[in-house]
């Protein structure tokens, strides 16, 4: 974690023109923090089997980050969740304006895709992780998410349509996470399948306590603005917070008896990420 850290810090964008905030605009989201939880799904696939690549992965990890972040960036603006706090800071529109959060977000999308092209991995893997991060971070993934999210406020969706809107807004991303670490340490197809579909469902699992935090925590407890998602589809809104709770209680446990299964390198890599995670809205 702290390796992530120093290298974030070390390498946000530079990029110097006589504009007099657009360089601290790019950075300033990703230095103020949050879980980095994807980056060190990534990351923790790396140590596990391929430590001697961990170095060269930052840059991918690194990457994910920055298409994270500009997603929340552009999540927080008043045409979408219209919110005021984020990572413990004003959004990036409240503190400077909405033009610069817009930029900012463009910049670190595009941005996620040079770093990977840098990165001193293989081409042929990198190809790959540009490839699955595209796929599953833009218009088939989040962005589809995103865009059924907004489209359908005060629009009920059904159960199975709130689990495709979660899937693509937030699972698909931090699936692949774990799937492009794989890529990384050459793990065969069959695994990376596996890994992937065990990241849908702990993704779903990570959207559902999200929506969780929404409606439990304050905006201190949280770091960002809470207590908005009254017009969303959220699990919260369709099943009520006490079956939701349980709901995902369930889908916890079950995640720990499928992760039991898993080899135990892998296992001993991901514990500390499992058990951070599998109960956060307690
Ligand atoms: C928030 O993501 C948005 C969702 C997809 C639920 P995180 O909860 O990972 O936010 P940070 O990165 O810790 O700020
Ligand atoms: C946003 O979901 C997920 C993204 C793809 C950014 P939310 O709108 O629930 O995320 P928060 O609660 O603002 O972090
Ligand atoms: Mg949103
Ligand atoms: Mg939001
Ligand atoms: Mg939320």
């Amino acid at each position: 974690m702290q390796r992530f850290e120093t290298y974030l810090t070390e390498n946000l964008p530079k990029v110097p023109s006589f504009h007099p905030i657009y360089e601290d605009a790019l950075g300033v989201m990703l230095e103020a923090g949050g879980k980095r939880f994807r980056p060190m799904l990534l990351l923790s696939i790396v140590d596990a089997y391929e430590p001697m690549l961990y170095n060269s992965s930052l840059p991918v990890a690194l990457a994910i980050e920055m298409l994270h972040t500009y997603s929340l960036i552009h999540d927080d603006l008043p045409a979408m969740d219209n919110a005021d706090l984020r990572r413990g800071h004003p959004t990036l529109h409240k503190r400077y304006d909405e033009v610069t959060a817009i930029l900012a977000g463009d910049a670190l999308n595009t941005e996620a895709f040079y770093l990977i092209a840098k990165a001193p991995l293989r081409e042929d893997v990198k190809i790959k992780l540009v490839e699955l991060l595209a796929r599953d971070g833009g218009s088939r993934g989040m962005v589809l998410g995103q865009a059924i999210d907004c489209y359908f406020e005060n629009k009920p969706l059904d159960l199975e349509q709130i689990k495709t809107l979660h899937t693509n807004k937030t699972a698909k991303l931090i699936a692949v996470s774990l799937q492009m670490g794989a890529v990384i340490v050459g793990l065969e197809k069959k695994i990376q399948d596996e890994l992937y579909a065990f990241g849908i469902d702990l993704g779903l699992l990570f959207q559902i306590q999200d929506d969780i935090i929404d409606e439990t925590q304050s905006e201190e407890e949280a770091g960002k603005t809470t207590g908005i998602d009254a017009d969303k589809n959220s699990f919260v809104n369709l099943l009520g917070l006490d079956e939701t709770v349980a709901q995902a209680d369930a889908l916890a446990k079950d995640l720990q008896r499928r992760f039991e299964d898993f080899d135990e390198k892998l296992q001993t890599a991901l514990q500390p990420l499992m058990n951070k995670y599998l109960h956060r809205h307690n």
